[in-house]
């Protein structure tokens, strides 16, 4: 809770955008919202230096010590992410260059190569002073180093950095030449000084050298933040530090490797679906931090993670804001912290009326405090601090579903059967069965601690190294049930195809062997036996050991199993070789579950209504979230907090609102 007992809210706060009139108004605001916690000076770096070497600090001395007397604590940004003018003037070999080599301008935010000395000594320049004036702030709750890194270079900078960092991974240019498969289009190095980022080229770029540039990229990015970190922790160890994670397929972090730096997961989301999806990928978002916050210190009761910024009332649909329907913003943010968020922050607290981002949602909008919005704000804060009492609970599951950044880089490559393959949606669908079936399930990663999860899912895990593929063997053998989805097991780690019939890594486990694939047209589907049909994927699988579960009809593959079962040890393996439409999928889920002897956290709950139950020690708290449009009445007992009244047998959730019911012991 980093500080005041209570759930984290608020927001980015932008003061160097307003005069000190709406600084006190703000401050007045965010008291009557209940805020506590704002985010300060993400991209002030031209107000905090407007020329190099001269600061101006006199401002932000005021709004610091404004939000101390108002209460509210201060998650104060480094404001690297947006190097000033004078920066870019002055050293324009520290600007981006993109993979056709045209270099970025000064214009926008982000437009620096973490990779060019310059700019990593002004970024720690900028930050070793900030440091050393605020690091005992009274009103300093935690550091919040740059904003979502993410962003890549192929300048000569980049190169030379790159060139070591495969220096240091593969040893010598033998390993590097057998991991990239060089001997393919004469690509073969006799030279470090021939290798270059993969910047645009001819044709087909190489496999290996595109995911290595992701994985230099994480590593890259990561040292920057740690070297922020490790100034601002010198200043004082007291202080969390933190960066705000993007989430999205274009980004080059391994979120769970660096959740071992940070003191707290952080994560902005933003949901892109208008319909249901918006509340599933809020719940797999939530899911993915509470992974990756497992690989983090935590404080030593849940693994710690926070919403750092979400939008109040929009969602970002491609090409078009939504805006949200009222009550969907406490939803979300409760579906966050049903998940284990240790808050709900926003971007941002009060709309802009100029700049790129003029029209970007704000808990405070263009029309004012006189809002929806902000009266939704106000009973938010409310809402959150009557449920304080959740913070330390933990969130139960049985199923967890393996995620892997790198083999969501490598199914972006060229070259492959299809162009529909990506690792993040067969992540998103296997957890929408989930879901929809009303299953609490954690997010892994290869490697993790999963013995206590009685069903482990693996969606196009497609680099598996021979290490996670005796991870996933030794949890079934051990007694645990697995359900595998096509293209998972197919390459190694440097995405390398495993020979002799696919999935190479796993096909002892699944007793089968996978002779072809027949990746589908968009649109096209098979149809599977027991009903329902596949999509995008399709392959021939022969059974060696396996039974047919399902089979497919008609066309090819007709008669040819679909989905199978392999008894493996003590456990089970499920394969499944397409893509089932969503029903097709939550039956499947539901039967492998149930094989598995797992059921939902409320079997009660109708479809729409998101259970999700924490426990610490003897208590226990059910979040019923309803984002149907009619009220629902679910079994519980306890009291339930949000309204301040007593359960006793049955709770009505409101339509499209919550109940957060403390359980009364069994
Ligand atoms: C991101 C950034 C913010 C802002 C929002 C807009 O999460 O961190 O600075 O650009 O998106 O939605």
């Amino acid at each position: 809770m980093w500080g005041d007992g209570r759930l984290c809210y608020g927001g980015d706060w932008n003061p160097e955008q307003w005069s000190p009139q709406v600084w006190r108004e703000d401050v007045a605001l965010m008291r009557q919202a209940r805020v506590n916690l704002v985010s300060v000076g993400v991209f002030a770096w031209s107000r905090l230096e407007p020329a190099p070497g001269r600061y101006t600090f006199d401002w932000l001395d005021e709004v610091l010590d404004l939000l101390h007397d108002g209460g509210i604590r201060v998650a104060l940004a480094t404001p690297t992410a947006s190097p000033p003018p004078w920066f870019s003037l002055a050293h324009p070999g520290a600007l981006p260059v993109t993979a056709d080599g045209v270099r970025l301008h000064h214009g926008s935010r982000d437009t620096y190569c973490a990779a060019a000395p310059a700019y990593r000594t002004a970024a720690r320049r900028i930050t070793e002073v900030l440091a050393d004036r605020y690091a005992t702030h009274p009103a300093l709750a935690m550091w919040h180093v740059h904003n979502e890194y993410g962003t890549t270079c192929h300048c000569e900078h980049a190169a030379t950095a790159f060139r070591s960092w495969l220096a240091q991974r593969h040893g010598d240019l033998d390993a590097l030449n057998a991991a990239w498969v060089t001997s393919f289009w004469s690509q073969h190095y006799s030279d470090w000084a021939q290798i270059s980022t993969p910047r645009a080229t001819q044709y087909l770029a190489n496999p290996g050298q595109l995911l290595d540039f992701r994985r230099f990229w994480s590593d890259t990015l990561l040292a920057a933040y740690v070297e922020q970190r490790d100034l601002l922790r010198a200043a004082n160890p007291r202080v969390p530090v933190t960066t705000n994670y993007v989430l999205g397929g274009w980004v080059p972090v391994d979120h769970a490797r660096w959740a071992r730096e940070v003191d707290l997961v952080a994560i902005d989301h933003y949901p892109s679906a208008v319909d249901g999806g918006a509340e599933e990928q809020t719940a797999l978002a939530a899911d993915l931090a509470r992974g990756w916050a497992r690989h983090g210190a935590g404080d030593g009761t849940a693994p710690a993670w926070l919403l750092m910024e979400s939008a109040p009332n929009h969602i970002y649909t491609p090409g078009r804001m939504h805006t949200k329907e009222p009550g969907r913003m406490a939803r979300h943010s409760l579906s966050h912290i049903a998940r284990g968020s240790r808050g709900a922050m926003f971007f941002q607290w009060r709309a802009p009326a100029g700049g790129a981002e003029r029209f970007h949602s704000a808990l405070v909008p263009h029309a004012g405090p006189d809002s929806r919005v902000f009266r939704e704000a106000v009973r938010l804060g409310g809402i959150l601090d009557r449920i304080a009492e959740v913070d330390p609970g933990v969130v139960e599951a049985s199923v967890a579903i393996v995620w892997d950044a790198a083999s969501g880089w490598a199914l972006q490559h060229p070259g492959l059967p299809s162009a529909s393959l990506d690792h993040h949606a067969e992540v998103s669908a296997a957890h929408r069965a989930l879901w929809r079936a009303g299953y609490a399930c954690d997010v892994v990663v290869p490697g993790d601690a999963v013995e206590a999860y009685r069903l482990l899912v693996l969606p196009a895990l497609y680099l598996t190294c021979d290490a996670t593929a005796d991870w996933v063997r030794r949890h079934v053998r051990h007694g645990g049930h697995v359900l595998v989805t096509w293209l998972s097991g197919v390459a190694d780690e440097h995405a390398r195809v495993r020979l002799g019939g696919y999935p190479g890594a796993l096909r002892d486990l699944l007793g089968l062997r996978v002779e072809e694939f027949h990746p589908l047209a968009e649109g096209e589907q098979v149809l599977l036996s027991r009903g329902g049909t596949g999509r995008v994927w399709s392959e021939t699988v022969r059974p060696a050991g396996a039974e047919t579960v399902t089979a497919y009809v008609g066309g090819v593959l007709d008669g040819l199993p679909a989905v199978t079962r392999h008894r493996y040890g003590a456990g089970t393996a499920w394969y499944v070789s397409t893509r089932p439409d969503d029903e097709t999928y939550r039956r499947l889920m539901v039967e492998a579950a149930r094989a598995a002897g797992v059921g939902p956290v409320c079997p009660a709950a109708p479809p729409g209504v998101e259970a999700v139950r924490r426990r610490a020690g003897e208590a226990s708290w059910l979040f019923l979230v309803n984002h149907t449009d009619r009220p629902q009445r679910i079994p519980a007992d306890g009291v339930d907090l949000l309204t301040d009244t007593p359960v006793d047998g049955e709770v009505v959730v409101p339509a499209g609102g919550a109940a957060v019911v403390r359980e009364a012991p069994d």
